[in-house]
């Protein structure tokens, strides 16, 4: 593209789904996007942001998410790259920060977690918003972001919210249950919209009906459900500043991934019946020496006990030879959730994607909505599996027998090592 066709780009077939049209003219002041996954809602959002930032002078957009830590895996990324394949990398500047500088006419884009207030308040005169995973939202941090768009500004002001249907959240009730603010403009779609989406993206979406009929309506057709029969309904997220200095029992959970993250949990428990954990890996595409390598790096101590999946012995085994204690883990599914049930479950702010699937991590339901008992939705569940593999397996035992005695107590899951 050369320079004036570039700064000319409009809605465009080739690299828009139509599906989203109106929603690109829309000017309403809450644009919100919402339906099943892979239906090209964050594509469409970070295009019809970068295009405003290029045709209307002045721009300061702000791209929140609830977690800050979440943000360069997804807007960011998807900006960026949204530049680089219209062939205009040139023409921003990206710094550190993960904020944008169109450099033709001076328009920004900054990125910011809702909980990194510093960096929410810095921004000023904010003229456009986009809120992405908007179901994470509370309706205090709906109502604070509508506070952040206001004044006299010479384009139309906006704030679009992307999220998938889940049922109870603050932007169901706000959109949904309730009239909806008047400058409202609401959008459904799904991957049947999205024509970009390969054939194994589109299967594995409808393969979610043999999963679960609410993730199935969630995040295939894009309708309004509940997720109910949540296993762990004593799991609850605390400062991590409570977390205890000292535990009667310390142990690793591991669950083995490659396509699926690969994760390692920390686990500390505490008289009576508490679990508090911290989530140490929670990244995909790790081979058994890249997760030995970061193993390594964070000093994941070699005289802890650690429970995986037994089904891997070979990855057991190396992981065994690089020094660390490991076991393979004791691994039937209902009773091993039977137990872990009986424990109070204490997360913090910092095990976002742990947090995120313990949210969703429930019983599976069949297509007439009845809970399948002792069988939980096999999706999104890699750090319960984690917990369940450490605290059947190294619990079941230990407080079967005796329990703690003075002197036997371990070091805090936060107090050495420093993060
Ligand atoms: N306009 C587009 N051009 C190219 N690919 C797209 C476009 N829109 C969506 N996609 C593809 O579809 C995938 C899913 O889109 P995404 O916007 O992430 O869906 P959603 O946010 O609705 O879950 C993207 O990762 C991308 O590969
Ligand atoms: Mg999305």
């Amino acid at each position: 593209m050369n320079e004036s066709r570039r700064l000319n780009i409009e809605f465009d077939k080739a690299i828009f789904n139509e599906k989203f049209f109106p929603a690109f003219k829309s000017k309403a002041r809450w644009l919100v996007l919402y339906g099943g996954a892979g239906s090209g809602k964050s594509v469409f959002t970070a295009q019809k942001l970068l295009i405003r930032l290029i045709k209307e002078p002045g721009h300061n957009f702000l791209v929140v998410r609830k977690v800050g830590r979440t943000i360069r895996h997804s807007c960011f990324a998807l900006l960026r790259d949204t530049i680089a394949e219209w062939d205009m990398t040139k023409l921003f500047k990206i710094r550190e920060s993960m904020d944008f500088t169109f450099l033709p006419n001076g328009g920004q884009i900054f990125t910011s977690g809702l909980d990194d207030v510093e960096k929410l308040k810095s921004v000023h005169r904010v003229t456009g918003v986009w809120g992405e995973e908007a179901t994470e939202w509370s309706l205090n941090d709906l109502r604070q972001t509508n506070l952040r768009l206001r004044g006299v500004m010479p384009y139309y002001k906006q704030i679009v919210l992307t999220f998938n249907p889940i049922f109870g959240t603050a932007a169901h009730k706000m959109f949904f249950i309730e009239p909806p603010p008047k400058n409202s403009y609401i959008e459904h779609s799904t991957y049947r919209d999205n024509k970009f989406i390969d054939d194994e993206y589109r299967r594995e979406l409808e393969g979610y009906a043999d999963i679960d009929s609410a993730f199935h309506q969630i995040y295939a057709k894009g309708e309004f459900a509940e997720l109910k029969g949540k296993i762990y309904a004593r799991y609850k997220v605390i400062p991590k500043e409570q977390y205890p200095v000292h535990y009667q029992h310390k142990y690793y959970g591991l669950d083995f991934g490659y396509t699926n993250p690969s994760v390692l949990l920390d686990i500390g428990y505490s008289d009576p019946y508490k679990l508090y954990f911290k989530q140490m890996i929670h990244e995909a595409e790790l081979t058994n020496s890249d997760l030995i390598k970061r193993m390594d790096e964070l000093k994941i101590d070699k005289r802890q006990p650690m429970y995986a999946d037994s089904s891997e012995p070979d990855r057991i085994a190396e992981i065994a030879d690089a020094g660390y204690l490991i076991y393979p883990a004791q691994k039937d599914v209902a009773d091993g959730i039977d137990f872990c049930m009986r424990f109070d479950i204490f997360s913090c702010d910092d095990n976002i994607e742990s947090n995120r699937e313990f949210s969703t991590y429930k019983w599976r339901e069949d297509a007439a909505g009845n809970t399948v008992d002792g069988v939980p939705v096999k999706k999104w569940d890699h750090a319960p599996d984690a917990l369940r593999y450490g605290t059947y397996t190294h619990l079941r035992e230990v407080l079967g027998k005796t329990q703690t005695s003075a002197g036997s107590t371990h070091d805090s899951l936060f107090g050495k090592s420093k993060f």
